[in-house]
C-alpha cells in the first residue's frame, strides 16, 4: 500500500538540511512559539496529553514555505512550552491520502493513542474538486508509544457522507463519552452552506451518522472547517472555522473566520441549539483552533497563528524559507455566555527580569526601559477617564475609545499590510500581552477578547508609551 515514503523522506531530509540554519538564524524566528523547522505550517492537529506528555502535531509542508503537500509534523513537551521536535509523524504515502495528510485529532484510550485525520486525494483530469475529482477519507492510525504510528485504516469515505454534501467533508474531531465514540466532521453542502456532521461508533472502526447538529446558516459561509465540539462548565460548545462569511463593520474582517457557539446539544433530537456565532480572536492571524482536555481537566486551545490565501498582508519570513506558527496554549472558560481565553499558567516559568510600576498617568508616560521584543506585559487600568492608548515596539498601537466603546489594534509598517482590527468593548480593565520576535497576542480584560497578530518590527523600539488619564499598574517580564 505504501508509496513513495522513502523518496519523500529523502527529499525532505535534503530540503530541511539545505535551509534549516537559515531559518534558525532568521531574526524573526520565534523564541517560545511552535514554528516549523523549515517550510510551511498550518492547523494544529492531534492535540493531546498522553503518557505524561503533551503532544502537538500540525499541518506541515517542509518542501515549500508557500505551502503544498501536507504532512503531520510532531512536537512533544512536558510543560506546554519547551517543545521537542520529533520530525514527521504521518506521510501522504498511501492511495487514500496521496495528496495530503489533512487535519484531524487525537483520542487517548488508556495506553493507546489513536489519530484520526483526513486523507486528501485529487484525481487527475478536468475537475472542480468540489463536486468531482476529490476524495476525503477519514483515516485512523494507532500508536502505543506516541512516537511510532501503525497501519492506516480508512474508516469513512465520501460514499458514507450524506448525498446532499459536496466532496468537502473533513477534519475529524473524535472523543469518547461513556462507552461510545463520537466524531464531528466539517462539511460543505451542495447548497453551498457549511455544516457539521456527527458520527458515532462502538469500536472506532465502524461509524454511523447520527445527525447534522448544526449548519445551513445563510450568513455563516459555504464551508465549515476544523470543527470541535465539547462540554465546558456544563454547556456545549461548538468551534468552527467557516469560509465565506462576508465582512460586516468590524466583524469578520479576515479572509476566513474562527469562532464558537455556546448552546445545548439535545441528545434525543441530536440537535445543537445555540444563540450566536462569536469570533474567537479579533486579530489578523488566527485560524483552525483545536482544543483538548489535559490531565488537570483543563480545556486547552491552540490555534494556527496565520491564515491561508491572504492577499493584503504577508509574512516576510518566506524569504528565509519558513512561514507561520502556532499560538501559545490558552485555557478556556465560560463567563457571561462568552468563551474566555487565558494564557496557560505554565508561561510563568518563562518569566525573567521582573519590572513593576504603579502610578497615576495624567496625560502620557514613556517607559523607555520596556523596549524588549520577547516579553510578557500585564497592565491593570483603574479609574480611567476618557480614552486609553498604548504604543509598543514602535508602531503597534492599542487604543480604547471609551466614547465609542471600541478597542482597536493598529499596526504601521511592521504589520506588512496588516492595518487595523477592532472590537466592541464596554470597558477596558486590563491588558495582558505576549510579545515574541514576530508575534503579539493581546488578552483584554482577563481573556474576554483576544487579538493575535504577526508583527515584523520596523523602526526603533523606544519602549512603551501610555496615553491616558487613570491609574496604571504594570508588570513586565522578559521571556526566556
Ligand atoms: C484548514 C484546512 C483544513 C484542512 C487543512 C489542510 O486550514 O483547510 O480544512 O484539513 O487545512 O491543510
Amino acid at each position: 500500500m505504501k508509496i513513495k515514503t522513502q523518496e519523500l523522506n529523502e527529499n525532505i531530509i535534503e530540503a530541511v538540511d539545505n535551509v534549516k540554519d537559515i531559518v534558525k538564524a532568521d531574526k524573526w524566528a520565534l523564541k517560545y512559539h511552535i514554528m516549523p523547522e523549515v517550510g510551511w505550517l498550518n492547523d494544529p492537529n492531534g492535540l493531546c496529553y498522553f503518557k505524561g506528555e503533551y503532544h502537538v502535531f500540525y499541518q506541515y509542508c517542509p518542501l515549500d514555505a508557500n505551502g503544498g503537500l501536507k504532512f503531520w509534523a510532531h512536537y512533544k513537551s512536558k510543560n506546554l512550552l519547551k517543545w521537542e521536535n520529533l520530525g514527521i509523524a504521518l506521510y501522504p504515502d498511501s492511495e487514500f491520502d496521496k495528496d495530503g495528510v489533512y487535519s484531524g485529532s487525537a483520542l487517548v484510550e488508556g495506553e493507546e493513542l489513536y489519530l484520526f485525520y483526513t486523507g486528501n486525494v485529487k484525481e487527475e483530469g478536468n475537475h472542480d474538486y468540489v463536486l468531482t475529482g476529490r476524495h476525503q477519507n477519514v483515516i485512523c492510525v494507532k500508536s502505543i508509544d506516541g512516537i511510532n504510528f501503525g497501519e492506516k485504516t480508512v474508516v469513512l469515505t465520501n460514499k458514507d457522507f450524506p448525498k446532499n454534501f459536496t466532496l468537502h467533508v473533513r477534519d475529524p474531531k473524535v472523543w469518547k463519552e461513556a462507552n461510545d465514540y463520537y466524531m464531528v466532521l466539517g462539511g460543505r453542502g451542495k447548497d453551498n452552506k457549511g455544516y457539521i456532521l456527527l458520527y458515532k461508533s462502538k469500536d472506532m472502526m465502524v461509524w454511523e451518522i447520527q445527525s447534522i447538529p448544526a449548519g445551513g446558516v445563510d450568513a455563516l459561509g459555504y464551508m465549515w472547517e476544523c470543527p470541535d465540539f465539547f462540554t465546558l462548565e456544563k454547556r456545549d460548545v461548538l468551534i468552527i472555522s467557516p469560509q465565506g462569511i462576508s465582512a460586516k463593520g468590524h466583524l469578520y474582517n479576515n479572509i476566513y473566520q474562527s469562532g464558537y457557539m455556546i448552546g445545548n446539544f439535545d441528545k434525543d433530537k441530536n440537535n445543537f441549539n445555540y444563540d450566536k456565532f462569536i469570533e474567537l480572536d479579533r486579530g489578523f492571524d488566527f485560524y483552525a483552533p483545536q482544543t483538548f482536555l489535559d490531565n488537570k481537566g483543563r480545556r486547552i486551545m491552540i490555534a494556527w497563528m496565520g491564515l491561508t490565501d491572504v492577499t493584503d498582508y504577508i509574512n516576510p519570513t518566506i524569504e528565509n524559507h519558513w512561514q507561520h506558527a502556532l499560538t501559545i496554549p490558552r485555557v478556556l472558560f465560560i463567563k457571561n455566555e462568552k468563551l474566555i481565553q487565558m494564557p496557560c499558567v505554565e508561561t510563568e516559568e518563562l518569566r525573567k527580569n521582573h519590572i513593576a510600576y504603579k502610578m497615576r498617568i495624567n496625560k502620557e508616560k514613556k517607559f523607555r526601559e520596556l523596549n524588549g521584543d520577547v516579553f510578557e506585559l500585564k497592565l491593570n487600568i483603574d479609574q480611567l477617564v476618557g480614552d486609553f492608548q498604548l504604543i509598543m515596539r514602535n508602531d503597534c498601537k492599542l487604543t480604547f475609545s471609551s466614547h465609542k466603546k471600541i478597542f482597536e489594534l493598529s499596526l504601521g509598517q511592521s504589520g506588512y499590510g496588516r492595518n487595523n482590527r477592532q472590537v466592541q468593548l464596554d470597558k477596558l480593565k486590563s491588558l495582558w500581552i505576549f510579545s515574541d520576535t514576530s508575534s503579539i497576542e493581546i488578552f483584554i480584560n482577563s481573556g474576554e477578547e483576544v487579538f493575535t497578530t504577526r508583527f515584523y518590527q520596523c523602526g526603533e523600539n523606544e519602549g512603551v508609551k501610555i496615553i491616558c488619564n487613570g491609574i496604571v499598574s504594570i508588570d513586565k517580564w522578559d521571556i526566556i
